[in-house]
């Protein structure tokens, strides 16, 4: 199918830039470490890659807490290694996706400070969302909004007033009704794209606004469900001027027409619906390939879903994340993702690796030839696990403090990047990484699967590189091929000529019709064994 925007089709890579690479033995990853591993990001075949915030940050929730959204975090580099970074990347047909944090900013942002100093009822105040308390004295908050990560989702200041923050107390919300706020985002947007970004990943993008009433959340409401402060319809116009600000970059040449990403975490795939309409930001996650279950019934409906909504052109597949457990040990668990996911996954440690890793083997075959656009998180294609034995005093995830250690949090998908079998850090960093690496973290480097045709890493180059030659792979449609009898069977057909089979089951399943095995996730023979995809030339 002919695509008309690079992003349509487009495999991105999400770097966590803290555990990527690490260049001057500090223990933290950089932007120069990872200018250094650019052919790394090109011999795999990506399109893009997507940076997490490298901002300047306290690091309340690792780096989502930004202290000025135009600069480089000193930690991190430069200015001048963000603009080298584009050119190089660049220069290997590479563009750079950068993370727009537009809910809240940290605490420490010199606004937010500023509207601490300058009282309640002030001009500085408005531009966050400040209140009075409940209850005698105003001791009570304002409402009972709860934090996403635990407690309350407010906290109060030295003169009696309550601000709002979804997540971190470091993190107080933006009032998105305040002019001035829509002003600075327009001007933030516009310095990265001049700069050279390729596009924006829109975080908490189903935020934002809030019901000026701040009323209370009627009891039971569903997470991720629209609410007073989710998926408010106010969004709508404003993602049309944030739109209109990337149509005004020309398309013609490299890096082509600019795209922004939303993060949308939904109840039901409906809730994606208004995000889609025309003229809004171009692309919104779907992430059904994270909420599924590990069964072929469920990945289809899911898959079905996405497909009549918008495709994976504007709604993008992806696999994980650095919000969500690895999928080398989520699939282990028959369950799609919730929140409190990570804490089993502790409990179980690496019982069942085995099968954890032959899912997410297939699962990046289906990833992958899925129509449209898919994302790959770092680490994902080395097979990495959720490192589950973090010790308490080494997590950093606020979710670990402020649910008193019973939410484990996200730190197990962060640990840094093993690139070599042996040595400090293995490769990642000449000095102790920020959080610690398991032992055995060298079995999964990238220096221990290159020469080895079996290895995930392996596997992920020849499905890039097969995804690029392929004319079926990228945007486009499916056609489901259905094997009766066979319920573990998940087969579609792609035009022309390639077939994608797995199967999600416990007892082998035969393949369907084909003249030559292009790839496979495991053995396949005639049949597929358990929980093993493969690519077919039809
Ligand atoms: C998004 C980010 C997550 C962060 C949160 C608050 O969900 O992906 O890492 O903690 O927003 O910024």
């Amino acid at each position: 199918m002919a695509v008309t925007k690079w992003w349509e089709d487009a495999v991105v890579y999400q770097v966590y830039p803290r555990s990527f690479a690490d260049s001057d033995g500090d223990g933290v990853g950089d932007l120069p470490g990872l200018r250094s591993r650019l052919d790394y990001l090109a011999g795999l075949g990506v399109d893009a890659v997507w940076l997490t915030p490298f901002y300047p940050s306290p690091l309340a929730d690792g780096g989502y807490d930004v202290s000025d959204y135009r600069a480089v975090d000193p930690r991190l580099g430069t200015m001048a290694d963000f603009d080298a970074l584009v050119k190089e990347a660049a220069a290997r047909r590479m563009r750079v996706i950068v993370d727009l944090v537009p809910n809240h900013c940290s605490s420490a942002h010199p606004l937010f400070r500023a509207a601490l100093a300058a009282g309640p009822g002030s001009r500085e105040r408005a531009r966050f969302i400040f209140r009075d308390g409940r209850g005698p004295g105003g001791e009570l908050p304002p409402n009972n909004w709860a934090s996403s990560f635990g407690g309350p989702a407010w906290t109060r200041v030295a003169d009696g007033q309550w601000y709002l923050h979804l997540f971190d107390a470091g993190q107080p919300d933006w009032n998105w009704h305040d002019a001035e706020v829509r002003a600075l985002f327009e001007d933030v947007i516009r310095f990265w794209l001049d700069r050279g970004a390729a596009g924006l990943r829109v975080d908490v993008a189903w935020g934002l606004f809030k019901d000026p009433d701040l009323p209370d959340d009627p009891g039971g409401i569903p997470r991720d469900a629209p609410s007073a402060y989710h998926h408010r319809p106010e969004l709508r116009e404003l993602y049309r001027t944030w739109r209109a600000i990337l149509d005004s970059y020309p398309a013609g040449e490299f890096p082509g027409a600019r795209t922004a990403v939303g993060e949308v975490w939904y109840d039901a795939l409906g809730t994606l619906r208004p995000y889609l309409l025309p003229g809004g930001l171009p692309q919104v996650f779907n992430f059904e390939l994270i909420l599924s279950r590990w069964q072929a019934g469920a990945l289809r409906a899911a898959i079905d879903g996405v497909l009549s909504l918008a495709g994976g052109s504007r709604a993008p597949w992806v696999l994980g994340n650095h919000d969500v457990p690895r999928p080398a040990s989520r699939y282990r668990l028959d369950e799609g993702f919730t929140p409190d996911m990570a804490a089993r996954l502790v409990a179980l440690g690496q019982r069942g690796a085995e099968v954890g890793a032959r899912r997410a083997r297939a699962a990046a075959l289906l990833l992958l030839a899925l129509p449209g656009s898919a994302y790959i998180y770092q680490g994902e294609e080395l097979g990495l696990p959720e490192v589950t034995d973090i010790p308490d005093d080494a997590r950093r995830d606020p979710q670990f403090a402020r649910s008193a250690g019973r939410r484990p949090g996200r730190d197990g998908c962060r640990v840094p990047l093993p690139w070599a079998r042996g040595g400090p850090g293995f490769g990642f960093s000449a000095a102790p990484p920020w959080l610690p690496q398991p032992d055995g973290w060298g079995d999964y480097s990238v220096e221990a699967q290159s020469g080895d045709p079996g290895s995930f890493l392996s596997l992920y180059r020849e499905a890039l590189r097969l995804r690029r030659e392929h004319p079926a792979l990228g945007a486009g449609g499916l056609r489901w091929i259905d094997q009766p009898g066979r319920p573990a069977a998940l087969c579609f057909a792609r035009e022309p000529g390639f077939v994608f089979a797995a199967n999600l089951g416990g007892a082998p399943v035969p393949l369907p019709p084909h003249r030559q095995v292009l790839l496979a996730s495991g053995p396949a023979r005639g049949a597929l064994p358990p929980d093993t995809a493969a690519w077919l030339s039809a």
